[in-house]
């Protein structure tokens, strides 16, 4: 497996794999096995497989946020290795964006609700380094979780708007055996507070039971999930969402694919969850 510390001699790498395929996992590192399912997916997709591993500083609102966030370097690289990565991109901030650099990819509406609403500026600054990233790399498909599914719909929307030609690739959510989906932050999660967490998946387990059974009140059904999460001593909802998958619009009845998401504090840690629920027709 290469490493590559400095945009040149990735670059001169990349000068060697001609004509074959490229797949590409963007992470920030502290890998568990949810990225490790998209490096996996892109293992058996082509014929060269580059993770690369930046915690991007632009898409934090918050400093404290951005210093504790957890760098495990050298096992990243080992798990990587172990799953059949071809090379890894894994720079200083210097390389990714130097002193003179001055440019900014934005998006709108899709990128202003949800994640967008609570985080001003994350997604522009997503937008900007996946974009720096694919002119970089120039990969044929590029691998990205549904966990973050506001995430990959901005990315969608931006290939589709600036019109890269890559491949765009949505990968299904890793959970725990009691389903809880994978984050590096559930590491912050003290034991009761990890039981807690539980009620996330729980609630949206719930939704879909109602969609599936012809509930399609969405008031209803938000109420009835709050209550179940906010039932846990230390959790406060920051947001629950029933919206179309694409331009993530709030809906008020549910007619189509329905993306059910949510953001929640349990303790001091926000964690974030959803699911992608068709009525039946
Ligand atoms: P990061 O949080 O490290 O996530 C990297 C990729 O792993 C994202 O596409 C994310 O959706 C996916 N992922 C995380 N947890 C997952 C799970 N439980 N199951 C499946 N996939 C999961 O997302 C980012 O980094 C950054 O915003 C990035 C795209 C790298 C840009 O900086």
């Amino acid at each position: 497996m290469h490493v590559f510390r400095y945009t040149v001699d990735l670059i001169k790498h990349l000068e060697t794999l001609q004509g074959e395929t490229l797949g590409l996992v963007p992470t920030m590192g502290c890998l568990h096995a949810g990225h490790l399912s998209l490096v996996a997916q892109a293992r058996a997709e082509n014929d060269q497989v580059a993770t690369t591993i930046f915690v991007n500083p632009k898409q934090f609102n918050n400093t404290e946020d951005l210093e504790k966030y957890p760098k495990t370097l050298q096992e990243d690289l080992s798990l990587l290795e172990e799953a059949g990565c071809d090379l890894v991109f894994c720079p200083e901030p210097d390389q990714v964006y130097p002193s003179d650099f001055d440019a900014k990819v934005s998006l709108g509406g899709v990128t202003r609700a949800l994640e967008g609403a609570s985080r001003p500026g994350h997604f522009d600054g997503v937008t900007t380094v996946v974009s720096l990233l694919f002119n970089l790399l120039r990969p044929h498909n590029a691998y990205f979780g549904q966990k973050d599914a506001q995430q990959l719909a901005v990315i969608q929307k931006m290939v589709k708007d600036l019109k890269y030609q890559v491949r765009i690739v949505g990968c299904p959510t890793a959970r725990s055996a009691d389903g809880l989906a994978l984050s590096s932050r559930n590491t912050r999660l003290s034991e009761p507070q990890r039981a807690e967490a539980l009620s996330l998946y729980q609630s949206l387990c719930w939704a879909e039971q109602q969609i599936l059974t012809g509930n399609r009140d969405v008031v209803q059904m938000k109420e009835h999930m709050n209550q179940m999460i906010e039932e846990e001593p230390s959790t406060a909802v920051d947001y629950i969402s029933f919206a179309d998958p694409h331009l993530l619009e709030e809906i008020d009845i549910v007619q189509g694919e329905t993306l059910v998401s949510l953001a929640v504090f349990v303790g001091p840690v926000r964690l974030i969850d959803n699911l992608l629920i068709s009525p039946p027709q």
